[in-house]
């Protein structure tokens, strides 16, 4: 079995209403889980929601507050037609709820605020991107633009904020509402004319698979490389944290693996999986969501086969380059090998 992860209790201090559809959670996070809850701006944070059937489901919800402005950390969530976990949050939750939560992960975040940016956001994907922007208001030097796709007028979320924030900022952001019921869908052609005077910038971009798909195609058109384009995914769990799940798959075998300049040669039960065998090992390999969604964990294979049990994170020509995650990796061949680089 592997066992449930740490998982916190933190009361809700206020609901803000944010549109008809779509509410904020501000956290008080208690002074002494104030180091277990620090976050870098874009990450999320994993809720576990109560649910009839299965005892509970698990969802990951951006933070839309940014880390670097004193306000306390807070979650914004969108009401999905359907959604149980959040039409949960919409009916259930008020200030004095008590959620259970993991720390902080993900790794759609930049590693300076102090560049350009060019944001992109769908929908409710501006949650992660507004925490970017704050971040890169108040710590870094840089200009942003910001290109918001919504429905309508009605679904756009923080728009008074982001109106405040533009007078305070002056030059320093522009901010470009694209608003279907006005402009039809997005296309690539009308994405790249808004954004080309952009193009050097960093681009950050959350929101719904067709809209990331049409903002992909315009940056390609503007030839912005791919090392600047940062994507963050809508994320949903293979597994549920919260609970202990029966594990499965693999082979005995013995692993071989080089970190931090040192190798060593370690056991590796069938079903475990590599990252847990390093951990219980002594061994300090990087990893965050453990959930094959964040990335943090990824190492190359040297040797050897394995099977990963769930990827949202690394492309086919990822997986080509022999890059596994190692959170989610079990053993297919007696003998594996691994290097983090
Ligand atoms: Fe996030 Fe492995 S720790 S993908």
């Amino acid at each position: 079995m592997s066992a449930p992860r740490a998982s916190y209790q933190v009361r809700v201090a206020e609901v803000i209403s944010e549109t008809d559809d779509a509410c904020s959670l501000v956290l008080a996070v208690p002074a002494d889980l104030a180091g277990v809850f620090s976050y870098r701006p874009g990450q999320f944070l994993t809720v576990r929601i109560p649910h009839d059937r299965d005892g509970s489901v698990a969802r990951c919800y951006s933070l839309s507050s940014s880390p670097h402005t004193g306000d306390r950390p807070t979650i914004t969530v969108k009401r999905m037609t359907g959604g149980h976990a959040s039409n949960w949050i919409a009916d259930q939750v008020a200030a004095g709820s008590v959620l259970e939560i993991l720390p902080p992960a993900g790794t759609f975040s930049p590693h300076s605020l102090d560049g350009d940016f060019l944001l992109f956001a769908g929908g409710s994907g501006i949650t992660p991107v507004m925490s970017i922007l704050k971040s890169a208001l108040a710590q870094g030097q840089g200009r942003i633009a910001l290109v918001y796709a919504n429905r309508d007028e009605h679904s756009v979320i923080f728009g008074p904020e982001l109106l405040r924030l533009q007078a305070a900022a002056g030059d320093r952001l522009v901010v470009v509402h694209w608003l279907d019921s006005l402009q039809g869908a997005p296309t690539p052609t009308g994405i790249a004319a808004l954004t080309a005077p952009y193009a050097g910038y960093d681009a950050f971009i959350c929101g719904p698979d067709p809209y990331m798909a049409v903002v992909r195609q315009a940056l390609s058109e503007l030839s912005v490389p791919a090392a600047q384009v940062h994507v963050e995914r809508f994320l949903s769990l293979a597994e549920n944290p919260f609970e202990a799940t029966e594990e499965t798959g693999g082979v005995p075998a013995t692993i071989e693996v080089t970190l931090d300049g040192q190798t060593r040669l370690l056991p590796w039960p069938p079903g475990t999986r590599m990252l847990d065998v390093l951990i219980d090992e002594g061994l300090d390999p990087p990893f965050s969501c453990r959930q094959g969604i964040c990335g943090a964990c990824a190492c190359q294979l040297t040797g050897g086969e394995v099977e990963m049990v769930h990827n949202e994170v690394l492309e086919a020509e990822d997986v080509a380059d022999g890059y596994i995650l190692a959170c989610q990796a079990v053993p297919l061949t007696p003998t594996v090998a691994i290097t983090y680089s």
